[in-house]
């Protein structure tokens, strides 16, 4: 039997959920994975809060240091959140010779290089199975079941919040506003639900993706990103008319030594599997060379699930502690030449809602000014009785710059009353 000493850094939801985990599956964990893991000390801002552990708790602490520096703690448990302190707080404790488990998605995609290296460095394990897709154990797969693959593509809906306010606009029909009330009201949606209605939490994750799946250096800043606020339940109506469903993508590709980064939301075929992904689950559908397509579901946040994404984490740092040569998780590799395609060079259908003055021939004018960029429409929806009149255009596939130049042609005309909505198609086939 191994043991394993822990110090938890932070104590909020995933934080209670690990306690909560330990407390559940202790004998599980002793007998099957054969660790014993032990919480030596608490890190909060303020132990007066309400939670599973009365304030008066020995175990807790407000001073990081008591945490980082502590002889017996063997392994850091990162669970606070944000970039600082907890950038400094990983640092400290690499270097004092501890491993770290993290969930931080938003410090890995902006300092992981840096912080990988300095826990080879140091000897020690950096591991962040949470910080992708909460529960479910996809960065592994990726890394070490999947290394005997190229992996082609990754294409995630790695944000629940994002995807429950799409799944409450398609199944009710609510609109984007009232959607994300109800996120918030269920605990889906923080106060402050920027980090991920405008796509910055899944551009996160794609990074941390699209590097392991790469094996490259990329950096966060160079994802291409678009939230969903812009989202009407009119597209929503017209994507089920064409057979799509909309779903807020995480798209990494590879193609000819260049790598597509981008997150928007995206229309695709209802018969999808990731059409499927409803209410806050999160899927990552990935692409390799010898084994094909293969699909990871399940919950991407919550206490218990994510808890088990760090448990496991610190069940392998135990387990490959021992070793001589221990796996490491790096997120630096040697330059592999892969450079980041610029967005308007990339290609996919486009579905583009216009609202136009009800005069004749407009129809045959916007066609004609699609048509003199190069793009190539596949259908045309024409609606509405009374001014401003809705048409609605999908294209076939066609590079992401000659549909700009084509919808800068069309704020031109005088016919044109609003480019209501542009929205990528993707096949996905
Ligand atoms: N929630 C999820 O479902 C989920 C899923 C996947 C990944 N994650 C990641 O897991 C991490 C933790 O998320 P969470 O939802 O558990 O956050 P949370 O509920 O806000 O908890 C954060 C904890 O850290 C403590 N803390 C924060 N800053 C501190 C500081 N400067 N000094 C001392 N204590 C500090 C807080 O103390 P107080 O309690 O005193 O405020 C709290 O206990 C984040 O990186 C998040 O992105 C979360």
């Amino acid at each position: 039997m191994m043991k394993m000493k822990i110090g938890l850094l932070g104590f909020g939801v995933v934080g209670q959920g690990v306690w909560q985990l330990l407390e559940m599956n202790e004998q599980e964990m002793l007998t099957h994975a054969g660790v014993q893991v032990e919480v030596l000390k608490i890190l909060v801002s303020d132990v007066h809060k309400d939670r599973i552990l009365s304030s008066d708790n020995p175990l807790y602490t407000t001073q990081w240091k008591d945490i980082v520096y502590h002889n017996d703690i063997q392994t850091v448990v990162e669970l606070m959140g944000g970039i600082n302190p907890a950038y400094q707080c990983i640092k400290e404790a690499l270097k004092s010779g501890k491993n770290v488990v993290t969930a931080n998605k938003a410090l890995l995609a902006q300092h992981g290089v840096e912080l990988t290296k300095l826990a080879e460095e140091h000897k020690v394990q950096l591991r962040y199975e949470a910080s992708v897709a909460g529960g479910i154990p996809v960065l592994q797969a990726i890394r070490d079941s999947l290394s005997a693959n190229v992996i082609n593509s990754i294409i995630g809906i790695v944000n629940g919040t994002t995807n429950y306010i799409l799944t409450r606009m398609t199944q009710e029909g609510s609109t984007f506003e009232d959607a994300l009330q109800a996120a918030q009201e269920q605990g889906y949606a923080e106060a402050d639900p920027t980090a991920d209605i405008e796509g910055f939490d899944a551009a996160h994750k794609l990074t941390l993706l699209a590097s392991l799946g790469f094996k490259t250096e990329v950096s966060f800043q160079k994802v291409y990103r678009e939230g969903i606020d812009k989202i009407s339940p009119l597209d929503i109506e017209y994507a089920k008319e064409l057979g799509y469903v909309i779903k807020l993508l995480a798209i990494a590709r590879c193609l000819n030594g260049r790598i597509e980064m981008r997150v928007h939301p995206t229309m695709i075929p209802a018969g999808h599997p990731l059409a499927a992904v409803n209410d806050a689950y999160n899927a990552v559908y990935v692409k390799g060379n010898a084994v094909g397509e293969l699909m990871f579901y399940g919950k991407g946040a919550g206490a218990l699930p994510t808890a088990s994404a760090v448990m496991g984490d610190v069940i392998n740092v135990a387990r490959h502690q021992q070793q001589v040569n221990a796996p490491t998780c790096p997120l630096h590799y040697q330059p592999s030449g892969k450079e980041v395609q610029a967005m308007d060079q990339t290609s996919t259908a486009f579905y583009i809602r216009l609202l136009v003055k009800d005069i004749p021939g407009v129809l045959g004018r916007i066609a004609t000014t699609f048509g003199g960029c190069g793009v190539s429409l596949s259908s045309v929806i024409q609606k509405g009785e009374t001014e401003p009149v809705s048409l609605v255009f999908v294209t076939h596939k066609t590079r992401e710059l000659a549909l700009r130049q084509a919808v800068k042609d069309i704020l031109h005309m005088d016919e044109l009353v609003e480019v209501a909505s542009v929205i990528r198609v993707e096949e996905l086939s």
